[in-house]
């Protein structure tokens, strides 16, 4: 079906678009009283992601509600452990937690590569009903965990403030990173396929844990397998959203991807300087502004256009809504950059 709104995938392609295209990371969630209503008929948020005609409701509500240029799927970057056999919960107000983690030789032999058809079906079948209810309004985002940051989960086996597990495991054991980094690596270009298969129009690799990575290490653990990733996916426009990686600005300019995320660490001219002007940059606003009022979070954000310029630009924030964010002060940042006219 074509799209009656492509700004996103036109300004991925770096096409001039009449305005800035705006989403947001997390504009799924528990921000929305209509969310919340959602996912207190079902146990969980594992029930949500699982049920693919909820997952395809609370995946639109944001295009209803706030008014984006682009819905992302409800899902979560767990279910890839998942489909290897590493199941996960989502414990309230603590966050995903891992019953086995994936830590020896033994642990990793009863690891498979993903099949998504077999394990994620609920996701791909979610991807299907929410192209069929959004009806070419706006495209639709599918995502995955990049390698290093599912590593992580699945070695420490929760959230964590340091991953030092993780990070321990780099040092002691290369060989086994490397092997378990590239099971994960096939997994994804799997699912990430299946879900372009499926009607996803991008798709985002979210590296949420780049930024406890030296530059060396990231250089040999993370960078290669985002890149098998991107190289593989050619149908649609790519983007790769490393939080923290303000060290790999430079080498992220040679991934065979359209868009780089920018977190609000990250200066705006320099990255541009960094990443050069063949790739298009998404973010990267403070998800803190959002607390702010009204007039300033326009300040703000126009302040934000105004850097990035007419093209190339896609307008988010630097990291997910805070779930206590008013969704009145969303519609003010979102409005704010669609009605925001570059001087041309
Ligand atoms: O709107 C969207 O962005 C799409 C849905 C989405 C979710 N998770 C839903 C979710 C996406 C893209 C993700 C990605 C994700 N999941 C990342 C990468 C992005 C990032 O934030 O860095 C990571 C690291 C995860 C793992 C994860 N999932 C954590 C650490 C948590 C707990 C944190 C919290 O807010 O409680 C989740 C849970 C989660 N994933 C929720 C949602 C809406 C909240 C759970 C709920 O509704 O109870």
């Amino acid at each position: 079906m074509q799209l009656k709104n492509d700004l996103i995938l036109r300004a991925a392609r770096g096409e001039r678009t009449e305005r800035t295209p705006v989403w947001l990371m997390r504009q799924a969630g528990r921000i929305l009283p209509e969310y919340r209503a959602v996912r207190s008929k079902v146990s969980g948020f594992i029930e949500l992601v699982e049920t693919p005609e909820l997952a395809a409701e609370v995946t639109i509500q944001p295009v209803d509600i706030l008014g984006v240029d682009a819905a992302i799927i409800f899902s979560d970057i767990l279910v890839i452990p998942q489909a290897m056999g590493c199941p996960y919960q989502m414990l309230e107000s603590k966050g995903p937690w891992f019953e086995n983690t994936v830590r020896s030789e033994q642990e990793l032999a009863k690891l498979r590569i993903a099949d998504p058809e077999e394990d994620l079906g609920f996701v791909l079948e979610a991807i299907r009903l929410t192209k069929r209810g959004l009806y070419g309004r706006v495209p639709l985002i599918g995502f995955a965990g990049a390698p290093w940051t599912i590593f992580a989960y699945m070695t420490e086996g929760s959230g964590s403030k340091t991953f030092s597990v993780a990070r321990k495991m780099l040092y002691t054991n290369p060989d086994f990173s490397h092997r378990l980094l590239r099971m994960i690596t096939e997994s994804t270009i799997r699912y990430l396929q299946a879900q372009v298969n499926a009607g996803a129009d991008m798709v985002q690799i979210f590296d949420s844990w780049a930024g406890i990575l030296s530059p060396e290490q990231y250089r040999e653990f993370a960078l290669p397998y985002i890149q098998q990733i991107c190289q593989s996916i050619v149908d649609v426009p790519v983007t790769v959203f490393a939080k923290g990686a303000f060290f790999a600005r430079a080498d992220m300019a040679d991934l065979a991807c359209e868009t780089i995320g920018l977190d609000w660490n990250m200066d705006i001219a320099e990255s541009r300087e960094l990443i050069g002007e063949g790739k298009t940059l998404q973010g990267n606003m403070d998800p803190c502004l959002l607390y702010a009022d009204s007039a300033t979070i326009r300040k703000e954000t126009e302040r934000m256009l105004e850097a990035f310029g007419p093209v190339r630009h896609i307008a988010n924030l630097g990291h997910g809504l805070y779930p206590d964010t008013n969704p009145d002060s969303v519609k003010v940042f979102i409005e704010t950059v669609q009605e925001f006219q570059h001087d041309r």
